[in-house]
């Protein structure tokens, strides 16, 4: 298979660069903005199957040319984009400044959808797109107080998981959306120091990378809640 996997340097999107590239049928394309570590996993990948490209989601449409040139240079088509990259900021709604506020959707909603919108004419029919949201981001959920920007953006991808499910029907591409719970990531533990996630990244790197293969024979047009909490 080949794989996109945007966000892939650390927490759960490296969990899961690791575990797919194990399957010596699968190629990966991974993205981040630390070039170092993308080096890193590329150059410890047994199957020699990792490539890089360092990019700022937030700012994709800077580097989309060179992004689809270097992206064909290694696969002619894409069956799997798991749109993992995220920023979180947890501090009140009010202290929010407008560039903050810019730098959130713009990671976690404007960047994704871009990157869909790019690799959209090399996405195959039974292609999935597999879109990270948030529990926070799911409608009807408790929410925490501090993380406003944050769910609004991930609820917005959620949405556009639905939307673009339709849209992309006849051409045969299944679009879903993961809600992940709490998990023990950097993420996580700069966002609520000293919390403890009752989910490794490596767990839900496990559950994530099964349903990206799995998934797409069940699942369409779908947001999915994966916490041990209720909405
Ligand atoms: N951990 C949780 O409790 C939790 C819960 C619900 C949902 N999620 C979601 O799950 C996903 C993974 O979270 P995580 O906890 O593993 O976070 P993480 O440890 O902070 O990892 C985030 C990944 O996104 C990349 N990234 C962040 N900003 C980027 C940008 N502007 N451009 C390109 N890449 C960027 C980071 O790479 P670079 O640093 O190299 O850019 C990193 O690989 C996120 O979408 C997050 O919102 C997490």
């Amino acid at each position: 298979m080949n794989i996109v996997i945007n966000g892939g340097t650390r927490g759960i999107g490296k969990e899961m660069v690791l575990l797919l590239s194990h399957d010596k049928n699968n190629n990966l394309f991974v993205t981040g903005r630390n070039n170092k570590i993308l080096q890193q996993l590329s150059e410890e990948a047994e199957h020699r199957n990792i490539f890089t490209f360092e990019i700022d989601i937030s700012i994709f449409e800077v580097l989309e040319k060179q992004f689809i040139e270097t992206l064909s240079g290694y696969f002619q088509s894409v069956d799997i984009l798991i749109n993992n990259a995220g920023t979180i900021i947890n501090k009140d709604f009010v202290d929010f400044n407008k560039d903050e506020a810019i730098k959130i959707i713009e990671t976690n909603f404007l960047g994704p959808a871009a990157l869909i919108r790019a690799l959209k004419p090399m996405l195959i029919r039974g292609s999935h797109i597999v879109n990270i949201s948030s529990m926070g981001g799911y409608q009807g959920s408790s929410k925490y107080r501090g993380l406003s920007y944050y769910s609004a953006s991930k609820a917005a991808l959620a949405c556009l998981s639905e939307c673009l499910a339709e849209e992309f029907r006849e051409d045969g591409i299944i679009v879903n959306c993961i809600a992940p719970g709490s998990v023990q990531t950097e993420m996580f533990e700069e966002a609520f120091p000293g919390y403890k996630a009752p989910v490794t990244a490596r767990e839900m790197a496990e559950f994530i990378a099964w349903f990206a293969i799995k998934g797409s024979k069940f699942f369409n047009g779908k947001v999915i809640p994966v916490a041990l909490n209720n909405p």
